[in-house]
């Protein structure tokens, strides 16, 4: 028996299930589980993180093929420089390294890359290999890719409040005018359209500071799979749930019209 084959079939199997009128456009993944994969298998932390950079590059083509439009992952969490110092180094090193590698063919492919995040405690080769990584891709529209990199919601929105109080002590706006969609359009993400799916990896049923104005109507997919493990078949099986959740925001969608007698209320 062919092995890749019958492992392709599954995955056309599923891609067939998967309602190309209802994809999520914007999809938010935390990538969590590397540590643990390489453990697992007794090796260094470090071999899952590089496993991860791999997987990663596959769920970015297939989300891409299927016709999503916006990827944005955690990378790096404010909170994770509380690892050693030798696994915070190697991450630095590999989020340049990896950049170097992949700028090219990221471009190629109409892709806009942006990193999300306070990047000033990163060292200054990292900083420059981001900024020019953003610049060269500004002005490409097929995709747009997001990497969170010592990123943190709370910071996030700290940072948004001061700035509104900023603009408002300089006279430039007036308290009264600070509404939802101003306070969005002055988040890191820009005020691109919220993620409608969050998958988290490696079985967590947290969030861990991640987008958390952003999330908040997301439908959150937890899959037990670590992050260096996942892979199409996954990814697929966590759009084909998506698709099966009914989304109320609050609402009550989900009955038929006229269901709900007056007498329920009294
Ligand atoms: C996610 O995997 C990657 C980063 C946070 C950088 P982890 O490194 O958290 O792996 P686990 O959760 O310890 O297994
Ligand atoms: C979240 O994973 C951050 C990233 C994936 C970059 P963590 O592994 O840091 O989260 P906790 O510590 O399990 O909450
Ligand atoms: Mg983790």
């Amino acid at each position: 028996m062919n092995l890749e084959k019958v492992v392709d079939d599954k995955i056309n199997e599923l891609l067939m299930k998967i309602d190309k009128q209802k994809l999520p456009k914007h999809i938010a993944i935390i990538m969590d589980g590397n540590g643990r994969w390489a453990i697992k298998r007794g090796l260094p932390r470090s071999f899952g993180h590089k496993q991860g950079v791999n997987v990663l590059k596959k769920i970015l083509k297939a989300s891409k093929n299927l016709g999503c439009k916006v990827i944005t992952v955690y990378a790096f969490s404010t909170e994770n420089w509380s690892r050693p110092i030798k696994e915070v180094e190697f991450l630095i090193n590999l989020f340049s390294e990896v950049l170097k590698k992949e700028i090219k063919e990221i471009h190629e492919e109409s892709t806009k890359i942006k990193f999300i995040g306070d990047l000033t405690p990163f060292p200054k080769n990292l900083r420059e290999i981001i900024s020019s990584s953003e610049s060269l891709t500004k002005n490409n529209n097929e995709f747009l890719f997001n990497v969170c990199v010592n990123y943190g919601g709370r910071q996030e929105i700290v940072k948004v409040a001061k700035e509104l109080a900023l603009k408002s002590s300089a006279g430039e706006i007036k308290p009264s005018e600070i509404n939802e969609e101003l306070f969005n359009s002055e988040l890191l993400t820009g005020g691109i359209k919220d993620p409608e799916l969050l998958i988290r990896t490696s079985g967590e049923k947290r969030i861990s500071n991640f987008l958390l104005w952003q999330l908040a109507y997301s439908e959150i997919y937890i899959s037990d799979v670590l992050w260096p493990e996942f892979n199409e078949h996954e990814f697929f099986k966590a759009i084909i749930d998506y698709q099966s959740r009914n989304r109320r925001f609050g609402g009550i969608e989900s009955l038929p019209t006229g269901s709900f007698e007056d007498s329920q209320y009294s």
